[in-house]
């Protein structure tokens, strides 16, 4: 029977008999006496084994990395020269009376999964070989955090708060939550198709119609979209919908959750209230919906500056309705060079990508002379000079970047290039938690392509009362929790009158008929006595993401797929038989793409 666990041994343990169960991290042979390094979830402990005990030294002697081995043995002071501070067992080791081999390694392992070498394989083999991954400390560490918080969010709606799990349907009918649907044929039903829910929006709001009250729920979601690394087709939201409450109370509920699981996982206290942004402030002064407090660099729109301005680039933009806006970058003038926000540059290549045209730029000198090609230079006046100083804040070794354009591109641009910036001149504080809210949404977004509106959070947000004569600029009652850049959580106050989710679809261009079709069974709902309501979903891997300073949600899902939608240790997806797909009546039209070579000789 197993007596300790590796990670847990201590000097309080020393001359105590222990029996551990493991896998060997490293096995160093010290000419007489072998080391071995045993590892369970918990963490590591220094076997020691001696040639005076023959069976478990020639055993010892016969160990490789990974080999699973039942150890006993005594607890032992380390002498002075090995202690190891930096090991929480570093005081200890244990003196290996006995050593089994439980399992061996019969293939060459594809990397090292000791934690002195594992952090610089590749992504792609610590996914085919993602258990093997999973046993290094780091991952370990991950999967700890994330089940601490999933723990730390039960108890505090559950027991503090009343909050009932309910789980919903995975086989549903699609919600449009703006992805692409993942879609499942029904044999029963042929030519028909279930989508996976991309949120469990709506069942969450009918049970709000059972009279739920509060109701949870850690749920897998599915959307078909391009990924990114705190993106995944599949992935967990902490979903949360309540009765009765109104948006101060929702957010004061989600206040208190939010401290209690930092406080709970990292010792953390947050400071609260949150700070909060309308939607059109944060715009205007980052350039997205979703901003970094950590560091300054707020924009500043000179659009007013350049409206009659000789400098075509902006005057142009402007009458074209477009507008002018600066990034200050503090002591720019030195850290950026010409050529990287000239033609070829990494931060102009930035600006392209984002759909700008170009970067203009002024240096800012001491004594706040500005220095700029001539044609922007010679187009402005001295008092221009000085308000756009006081507006940037900028000073003498500052650099300022503009974008000029239609106001969502310059926005892109501007954001990207605040973000890329403070990362390479090293304005982010990894220690520091902003937290703020985003409020006041507009209900609605032109999509340019489709030519119609697009309901910005989801076509069930509530309007904000005041604004209910003019639906389609109306805000929405809908927030969104921003943590250090990263939008980790989102919601509204919902329609709960058939009368305005009417309006709200027709608004969006959705035909009665279509809403009929597609949401009948949520209006109805409406009319048999539905009470106000609203919710919240965080993105439970984005969440422990940052909690565990990590980059990627990958590494906070025990097996995430790849980039390209891939699952690299099953290798799914993956062909079917052809049996099933005409039990399904399903038929493919995919033709594989001839390989180059054939293509070239054809
Ligand atoms: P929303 O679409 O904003 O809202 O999603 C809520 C949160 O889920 C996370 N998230 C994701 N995480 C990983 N991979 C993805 N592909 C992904 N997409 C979203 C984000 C986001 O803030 N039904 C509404 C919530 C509501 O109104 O109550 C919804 O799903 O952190």
């Amino acid at each position: 029977m197993r007596t300790h666990y590796c990670g847990q041994l201590r000097a309080e343990h020393i001359g105590k008999t222990a029996t551990l169960y493991g896998w060997v991290d490293r096995r160093r042979d010290h000419g007489g006496v072998i080391f071995v390094d045993l590892r369970d979830r918990t963490g590591v402990v220094q076997v020691a084994s001696n040639p005076d005990i023959a069976a478990a030294y020639e055993a010892a002697d016969a160990l490789r990395s990974e080999y699973v081995v039942k150890i006993v043995g005594t607890v032992n002071r380390r002498p002075d020269e090995s202690l190891n501070p930096k090991l929480p067992t570093g005081e200890i080791e244990i003196a290996a009376e006995q050593i089994e081999v439980l399992n061996a390694v019969s293939r060459q392992l594809p990397f090292q999964v000791s934690a002195l070498e594992g952090e610089t394989v590749r992504e792609e083999l610590r996914l085919k070989y993602r258990y093997l991954d999973l046993r290094r400390s780091r991952m370990q560490q991950n999967l700890r955090t994330r089940h601490e918080v999933v723990k730390a969010i039960r108890r505090f709606l559950e027991d503090q708060e009343g909050f009932m799990e309910v789980e919903t349907p995975i086989l549903t009918r699609s919600t449009p939550e703006g992805a692409r649907d993942y879609l499942v044929p029904s044999r029963v039903n042929p030519g028909e198709w279930f989508a996976l829910p991309q949120s469990p929006q709506l069942f969450k709001q009918l049970l709000m119609v059972a009279g739920c009250d509060r109701y949870y729920q850690i749920a897998r979601c599915f959307r078909d979209e391009d990924l990114r690394a705190d993106r995944q087709p599949e992935f967990t939201q902490l979903d949360m919908e309540m009765s009765f409450l109104n948006q101060e109370e929702i957010l004061d509920l989600n206040e208190r959750l939010v401290c209690h699981i930092f406080k709970t996982v990292k010792g953390i206290d947050l400071p609260r209230p949150f700070p909060r942004l309308t939607y059109a402030e944060s715009m205007d002064r980052y350039g997205c919906d979703r901003p970094d407090t950590r560091y300054g660099m707020e924009l500043a729109d000179c659009s007013d500056l350049f409206v009659e301005s000789g400098f075509k680039v902006f005057s142009g933009s402007i009458k074209a309705g477009g507008i002018v806006k600066a990034l200050p970058i503090p002591g720019g003038n030195d850290a950026v060079s010409n050529v990287r926000i000239k033609p070829g540059g990494d931060l102009f290549k930035e600006a392209t990508d984002a759909g700008a045209k170009g970067l203009a730029f002024i240096r800012v000198r001491e004594g706040g002379e500005i220095d700029t090609i001539g044609a922007l230079k010679d187009s402005m006046t001295p008092e221009v000079v000085a308000t756009l100083l006081e507006r940037t804040g900028a000073k003498g070794g500052d650099l300022i970047l503009f974008g000029a354009g239609p106001a969502a591109i310059v926005n892109k641009t501007l954001d990207r290039l605040r973000q890329v910036v403070a990362r390479q001149l090293s304005m982010v504080n990894d220690e520091q938690l902003n937290l703020l809210w985003i409020v006041d949404f507009p209900m609605f977004e032109y999509n340019a392509d489709e030519k119609r509106l697009e309901a910005l959070h989801h076509p069930f947000t509530a309007p904000n009362p005041e604004d209910l004569a003019d639906i389609p600029n109306a805000r929405a009652q809908a927030y969104d929790l921003v943590l250090n850049g990263t939008e980790v959580g989102g919601g509204s106050l919902r329609i709960y009158q058939r009368q305005i989710q009417e309006q709200v679809f027709a608004a969006i261009g959705l035909s009665e008929t279509e809403a009929r079709d597609k949401f009948g069974f949520l209006m109805d709902a409406f009319e048999f006595g539905t009470p106000p309501h609203g919710g919240i979903a965080y993105g439970l891997d984005r969440l422990v993401m940052l909690m565990a300073n990590e980059d990627s949600i990958r590494d906070t899902i025990a097996f995430p797929k790849t980039q390209q939608a891939r699952c690299l240790l099953t290798d799914a997806p993956a062909g079917v038989d052809p049996k099933q797909l005409k039990e399904l009546e399903v038929a493919s039209t995919y033709q594989p793409k001839k390989p180059e070579a054939d293509a070239a000789t054809a």
